[in-house]
Order: structure tokens, then sequence, then C-alpha cells
């Protein structure tokens, strides 16, 4: 089994490392060769995405993703910039599916702002469409011309566009991971606006009668951005574009205390896929030793289940994270008080020893 291992900028390299700790201990047939990307890989190549990082990524069954980014990098022009390494990998791989699951950990009820009430036994599932939309439409502006022809531009804009195979496809992933779970889907849209998000409203709908034991329902964005702080558990999956995908999905990994507990997995059709942490690079406290790795650690869980086919390891994983939880370890972003206060390495150690 293949693995890319592409830890990119800021905390990715600390929490990386710690996963690949665990993977290693795992007595399974793992190949994983690691690469520059992000502002890395720019300083090195003067590239955020080389194409030897491509080809391994491509050639790999998965890939292990820390973050990219720094505000270093916020005056390059944009294809330069350590953003285009993670948008060109899930363009290229084909990675069209992004699985965001908030879960609520019993012994971090606390940890939330929200009261403990409404998030205790969280469990919900959002799926992001992640090739289209706003992100891969049409842009101008000031940041993009590398060829001098739109300096200082007096206007600028992204196109939002979605065709009616792109919707379906993440509609049929939406319906049968809802067949997994509790039946439900919210599919959330700007449909009373945006041309697009009618076309997906109908589309999801569409697609939706051939699920007759899975409950739609339909969802403006900004009332789902309320329901989620108001009544978080009344959704079971949601999926939505790549844009409101993105905001909701930080919006709800927060419910469970911290972002830095949440993993992610971007899937293409054929199973391949890219696993990372929610979270992004944090330079303002990289190299400090403090970020959490249990999202990253997760996220090779998650890898192990989908893409490697080793569900029993994967279970083995989720199962060490909670132990630690249990014996009351905590990085600085999910500790309070009475919990032992540990590093990104000492964490990792503790999965290790758990496992
Ligand atoms: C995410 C991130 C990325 C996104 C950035 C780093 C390009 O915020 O994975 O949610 O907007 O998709
Ligand atoms: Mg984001």
């Amino acid at each position: 089994m293949k693995i890319a291992v592409l830890p990119g900028d800021g905390i990715g390299t600390e929490i990386v490392a710690e996963a690949v700790k665990v993977l290693n201990v795992l007595g399974l047939p793992l190949e994983m060769e690691t690469a520059l990307v992000g502002g890395a890989a720019y300083e090195a190549h003067g590239h955020p995405l080389p194409e030897s990082t491509l080809k391994l990524a491509k050639e790999a069954d998965a890939v292990l993703f820390g973050a990219v980014g720094d505000w270093k990098y916020d005056t390059l022009d944009r294809p330069l910039r350590p953003e285009q390494a993670i948008l060109g990998l899930r363009k290229n791989l084909g990675l069209f599916a992004n699985f965001r699951p908030a879960i609520c950990y019993e012994q971090l009820v606390g940890a939330s702002s929200l009261k403990p009430e409404l998030i205790a036994g969280l469990d919900i599932l959002i799926i992001r469409e992640l090739t289209g939309d706003i992100y891969f439409g049409q842009p101008r502006g000031r940041r993009i011309a590398t060829d001098g022809h739109f300096p200082g531009a007096e206007e600028a804009y992204d196109t939002m566009r979605y065709s009616k195979p792109e919707i379906e496809r993440i509609a049929h992933v939406a319906f049968q991971a809802a067949r997994k779970r509790s039946k439900r889907v919210t599919s959330v849209d700007k449909a009373n606006v945006l041309e697009t998000f009618q076309l997906w409203k109908d589309v999801v709908t569409e697609v939706g009668q051939q699920y007759p034991d899975v409950a739609l329902d339909h969802m403006y964005v900004d009332n789902a951005a309320m329901q989620l702080v108001k009544a978080p558990k009344r959704f079971d999956v949601v999926v939505t574009g790549n844009m409101f995908g993105d905001i909701l999905s930080d919006e709800a990994s927060m419910l469970t205390g911290s972002i830095g507990m949440l993993p992610s997995a971007s899937l293409n059709a054929a199973n391949q896929g890219l696993y990372e942490p929610s979270h992004g690079s944090a330079p303002d406290i990289a190299g400090k030793g403090i970020a959490n790795p249990l999202a990253t650690i997760l996220s090779a869980a998650m890898m192990l289940r989908f893409s490697l086919n080793q569900e029993e390891a994967a279970q083995r994983i989720e199962a060490a994270v909670k132990a630690v939880l249990a014996q009351g370890l905590r990085t600085a972003d999910i500790y309070s008080e009475g919990t032992t206060r540990v590093s990104t390495r000492e964490m990792g150690d503790a999965v290790v020893k758990a496992l």
C-alpha cells in the first residue's frame, strides 16, 4: 500500500510526523514516501505543487496531507500561493467528495463553546463537493495575472458554476453515506438567490427519488449556519457545494470543542483519497510543539478505512484516540482544568502506547 506523505507548512510537519508514527506501529505493509508541498515546495522548487510531488500523489493509493499556507505568501501571484497546491491536488486527482465528520467526543463536551446538552452525542457528516463551484470557475483580478496584462484591477470576479453530472455524483455519495447512518440528508443551497443553487436543489431532489429510504430536506445556507449552532443534532448528513461546505465545516468543527480533533477525507471515483485534518497550517503556533495531532491521526484512520480497505486497523486507531482522551491527556486546544496538558509529540506517543 503506497502512501504519499505531504506534510506541507506550519504545524503540518509536526502533526503528520505523529500520524506517521502511529501508522508505523500497525504492522501493515505500508510504503510511505514524503514530498514537499505548499510554501515549503515554493521555497525549494519555486512552485507550491511541483511535478514530482503531483506524480507521487497520483501514483499512490492514498495521500496523507498536513496543511499549507502562511501569511508571508499573501502577496504572491495567486498561482504560486501555497493554497494552490491543495486545490491542484484536488483537481488533478479528481477528489470531488469531501467528508468532514463533526463528532463530539464524550470527554470533550466541556471544550465546546455551546451548552453541553446541545452537543453531547453529536455526530454529523458534512459532505462538501470539492472540485467545482466558485473555487474553480473563471476568476479575474489583481493577483491572477502573471503576465502583467491585468495590473491594478478596479474590478474582480470569480464565477460560480455547477454542472448537472457534478451535482448528481456528490448527491449519490451523500445518499449512500446516509444509508449507513441515520438516513437523513440535508441539502444546503442558496436557491432563493443563485441560479447555480437552484440547479443544485433540483438535481439533488431528482437523485433523492432513487433513495426513498432516505429523508431529504433542503435548507438555505444562512439558515443552516444558524441551525448548526442552535440545534446541531437535527442534522445527520449535510451535503453542499464547495464554498458553503468550506464555511459550514469550519463552523461545525467548533461545535465539537476544537477544530484540532476533526479529520477529513477527499475521495475520487476510484476511492483514491487525500486525507487531511480539517484545520489549517496555524503558522502562529508552528514549531512550538503544542498543535493537536489527533485530527491528522484520525485522518490516517479514515485513510485505512476508505482507500486501503483496513477497517480493523482504522477502528484500532479510533479506539486508541478515545483511550488517550479517557486518560485525560489534552493538547492546549482541548485542555480544561483537571486534565493533563501534553505536547504534540506526547499525544502521538500516547496513541502509539494505547495501540
Ligand atoms: C479547506 C481550506 C482550503 C479550502 C484552503 C486552504 C484552500 O480552507 O480545506 O477547508 O478553502 O478549501
Ligand atoms: Mg476551509
